[in-house]
């Protein structure tokens, strides 16, 4: 089923139980009771960018700054591995420290140690096609970069001076790198309106994502939006729930924010059509300074001990941990119809 341009704004008329029950349907249908797990490291929380929102900001001087070392990086990847997980994501803040040849060396160096075996996704903002390429050659399989929000007026002025257009053709740059592309938005932040969130959505299908990543908005005290409100868990539910069913093949993940404003939030978005995790193996050591928001739930124990902790959880609602690579389908269908074209000529 395609869904064509004008059915988002049907399908946000529609009551928030009526979305879930579809999302859930689809994602049944597409990827089984699995939820994928993604190991987390968060690399570095230097950040030379300075939005409004985010607590790693450029000016925030109230947090230590750090950036770990490639071998305390290879251990906990090494741990991670040990316990079964295959994919790891490397996220940072836009660490002028973290030179693409660093990069590309940390992208081998898993690599190798995990005899090619485990995905590499990293989310660390915009850089140049070239770099893009060099991180893909370098094995990179995959690449998160939010959009944040589809309003340009209201993403200039949240990210300080960056504007939409340049975050997007950094997006289409990574399509053109041909690695798994992944990105999304806040709800509910300050400015943002019924239409921003049905762009939101357009967005996200014109984009063709493979990974959508959405969570409510949450202010940080230690930025210029400490007074704003936070977004809702239905809203995050709502949309959750129309990009299920707008992107079926996509991998969504319950995220961190969902689950450190609301008690259950995490829940609710695997409810609602999301399929994936995202457990934090940062070593404890640093993982208080990665605070983009207050209330951060990834603080408690090592994402690693954790995961029999999870396998349960998820069984407790009917689901199924699972610790391989968990490709996207619509990267499988895409790689499909390239090898398909490449035969033809
Ligand atoms: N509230 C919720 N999410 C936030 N992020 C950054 N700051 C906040 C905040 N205050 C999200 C952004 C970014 C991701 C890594 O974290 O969407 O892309
Ligand atoms: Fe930096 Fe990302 Fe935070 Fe913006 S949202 S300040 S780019 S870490």
């Amino acid at each position: 089923m395609t869904r064509g341009a004008s059915s988002i704004r049907e399908l946000m008329a529609l009551p928030t139980a009526n979305l879930v029950a579809e999302a859930d349907r689809i994602r049944t249908e597409r990827y089984g009771d699995g939820v994928w797990i993604r190991g987390l490291m968060e690399f570095t929380n230097r950040c030379a960018c300075n939005c409004l929102y985010c607590g790693l900001r450029r000016e925030n001087r109230k947090i230590g700054r750090y950036s770990l070392e490639e071998n305390v990086l290879l251990d906990a990847a090494r741990a991670a591995f040990d316990r079964g997980i295959r994919t790891f994501v490397l996220q940072g803040g836009e660490d002028p420290l973290w030179t693409t040849d660093r990069l590309c060396a940390i992208v081998r160096a898993i690599k190798e140690q995990t005899s090619g075996e485990a995905a590499v996704t990293l989310s660390c903002g915009i850089r140049s096609p070239g770099e893009y390429r060099a991180l893909r050659d370098a094995g990179m399989d995959r690449y998160l970069m939010r959009f944040e929000t589809s309003d340009r007026e209201l993403h200039e002025c949240l990210r300080d001076g960056v504007s939409l257009e340049r975050r997007l053709r950094a997006l289409r740059d990574l399509r053109e790198a041909g690695v798994e592309v992944g990105s999304g938005f806040m709800v509910g932040l300050p400015g943002e309106t019924e239409k921003t969130r049905r762009e939101n959505l357009e967005l996200c299908r014109d984009l063709e994502l493979d990974m959508i990543g959405i969570g409510p908005f949450i202010p940080n005290p230690d930025t210029p939006l400490f007074a704003a409100a936070p977004g809702t868990i239905e809203e995050t539910v709502r949309m959750t729930a129309i990009v299920r069913i707008i992107l079926p093949d996509a991998n969504i993940p319950a995220t961190t924010a969902a689950g450190s404003l609301f008690a259950e939030g995490r829940e609710a978005m695997l409810a609602a059509g999301a399929n994936v995790l995202m457990p934090n193996i940062t070593p404890l050591s640093v993982r208080m300074l990665y605070l983009l928001y207050p209330g951060k739930d990834t603080i408690r124990q090592d994402g690693v001990q954790e995961l029999d902790e999870i396998a349960g959880h998820l069984r407790a609602l009917g689901r199924t941990m699972r610790l391989d690579r968990g490709d996207s389908r619509s990267s499988a269908r895409r790689r499909g119809v390239a090898e398909t074209a490449a035969a033809r000529m």
